[in-house]
């Protein structure tokens, strides 16, 4: 169990990156959705350990991470995969994957061996493993970088926009990697990337501006905008009083948009069944009815 409490984080004594956000998270995978910029780096920071907090606690299995000793035990539980994870070019997956175990204190060479090879398989790159990290792609760094989360077998594995800048197939498999790991441990992974969560999370907050504006099931998300979702044919002209447009097609006998909201009685609107980005919008536009009470795992 993850135990956040009313933790703060301001930079330089100005810029408000999280405004006491308090979120228990169980074993499983979460997701933390949120806009660029809402504080979601800032809060995997803390939590692995890298970032002290400005107030509020963490609580990480039970490891006060504000004390020295809490923070070693929690850091012994936890593998971290940064938004930005410099790889060694030179290196082989192999010998990078050595050399980090190495950092993480697994001292027996025949254990790291065992290892390294052991999360080569899982990751799918034995074949590939003596090859220099630089002829890697996109997608086979990504697997380097949870390979070496994964190393010392941490209860706790925090992913920072690990999809990011990765092609359509590459995001299905690292997406089923990182599910095959929720089996086993608590993983958190952060994303702006609505399909990420909405195919391997069962429970999830959104972030925004520093404060958790939304906490629950995938499901709960999507019912918060069930009956607010409804697609419009016009003749071109874009709906607007208040709806937000989420998608426009167009049709032979005019423009149908899918729009959020409610729309006016001049509109012929069909309602439609809302999905998982449909019920982000709603509530990103609509923070007034979030639902943040439920602090407890929606499972
Ligand atoms: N080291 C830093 N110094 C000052 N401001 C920062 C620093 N890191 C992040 N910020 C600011 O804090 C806010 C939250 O950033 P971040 O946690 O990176 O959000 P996200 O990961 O959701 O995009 C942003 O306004 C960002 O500009
Ligand atoms: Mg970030």
């Amino acid at each position: 169990m993850i135990e956040i409490t009313n933790l703060t984080k301001t930079y330089s004594g100005k810029v408000h990156a999280l405004r006491g956000v308090t979120l228990n998270i169980g074993a499983g995978m979460f997701g933390l959705l949120g806009p660029n910029g809402a504080g979601k780096t800032t809060l995997m920071r803390i939590l692995a350990g890298l970032l002290r907090p400005t107030d509020g606690t963490v609580k990480v299995f039970g490891n006060d991470m504000s004390t020295s000793q809490g923070k070693q035990a929690a850091k012994s539980l936890l593998g971290y995969l940064p938004q930005e994870l410099g790889l060694y070019p030179n290196l082989s997956a192999r010998e990078f994957l050595d050399y980090i175990a190495i950092l993480k204190g697994i001292t027996d060479s025949h254990a790291r061996k065992r290892q390294t090879n052991e999360l080569l398989e899982m990751v799918r790159l034995s074949d590939v493993a003596n090859r220099k990290l630089k002829t890697y792609s996109g997608g086979m760094k990504r697997r380097v970088g949870i390979a070496q989360a994964l190393l010392g077998n941490p209860k706790l594995i925090i992913v920072d926009e690990p999809t990011a800048g990765l092609d359509p197939e590459e995001r299905v498999r690292f997406r089923n990697m990182l599910s095959d790991t929720a089996a086993r441990c608590t993983v958190i992974l952060s994303t702006h990337v609505i399909e990420d969560i909405s195919h391997s999370c069962n429970d999830l907050a959104i972030i925004n501006k520093g404060g958790v504006l939304f906490r629950g099931a995938p499901s709960e998300l999507i019912g918060a905008a069930r009956g607010k979702v409804w697609t419009i044919l016009t003749q071109g002209e874009r709906p607007n009083d208040g709806l937000s447009v989420v998608s426009t097609l167009q049709l032979q006998n005019g423009v149908q948009y899918r729009v959020i909201g409610t729309p006016g009685a001049q509109y012929a609107a069909t309602q439609v069944e809302p999905s998982l980005e449909d019920g982000y919008i709603w509530m990103m536009n609509h923070p007034e009815s979030s639902k943040v009470s439920a602090l407890q795992p929606a499972r």
